[in-house]
């Protein structure tokens, strides 16, 4: 892996990582038992938590995605955009939203209500990899969350910093 890792420092190892999703499915999948439920990552940054996930639920599991972006750079825009929708009906069913991480919790809150209100799911719970409680710029219920992190900017996992390093199989944090 020939990376230029003079600006990483290593956060989260790839061991730990492992262990710690191998606990998340087995919280989820006693959640659900034997119910359907219909996953769906926030793109891109979810794809890799979402393939290790899913792997570990033992319930009957539909899989969809939605674009979202808000980001740029190191930065939350704030300025919310619907990139890609839906193509499963969500409506009257579980759903579980898959990010990769909550920061300001502004992606998280549009989702929810859009799922809700717009789309008409039962109950759309929430998995995060990773959570940055002290970034917070709403109040937002998430369900489930791998690790809390402080307010450093990360990469790796399926997180990137402009659309690089979201290969890395660690979660690292990025200096600029
Ligand atoms: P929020 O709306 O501020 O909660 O931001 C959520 C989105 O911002 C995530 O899905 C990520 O795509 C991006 N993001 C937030 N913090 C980081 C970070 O530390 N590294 C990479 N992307 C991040």
């Amino acid at each position: 892996m020939p990376k230029n890792i003079k600006n990483f420092q290593i956060l989260i190892s790839e061991e730990e990582i492992a262990r710690r999703i191998i606990g998340l499915g087995q919280e989820i999948s006693g959640f659900y038992n034997d119910n359907s439920v219909i996953v769906i990552g926030v793109l891109k940054g979810s794809f890799i938590f979402l393939a290790d996930l899913v792997r570990r639920i033992n319930s009957d599991v539909h899989i969809d995605f939605v674009g979202i972006s808000s980001y740029a750079g190191t930065q939350s825009t704030q300025d919310i955009k619907l990139t890609r929708d839906l193509s499963i009906n969500v409506e009257g069913k579980n759903v579980l939203v898959v990010e990769d991480i909550i920061d300001t919790g502004l992606t998280i809150s549009y989702l929810q209500k859009y799922l809700v209100e717009k789309k008409g799911a039962r109950e759309v719970k929430t998995a995060a990899f990773l959570s940055k409680p002290l970034a917070r710029k709403t109040t937002c219920v998430v369900d489930w969350v791998g690790f809390e992190i402080g307010n450093e900017f990360v990469i790796g996992y399926g997180l990137d910093y402009n659309e690089r390093y979201r290969e890395l199989p660690y979660i690292a944090i990025y200096k600029e």
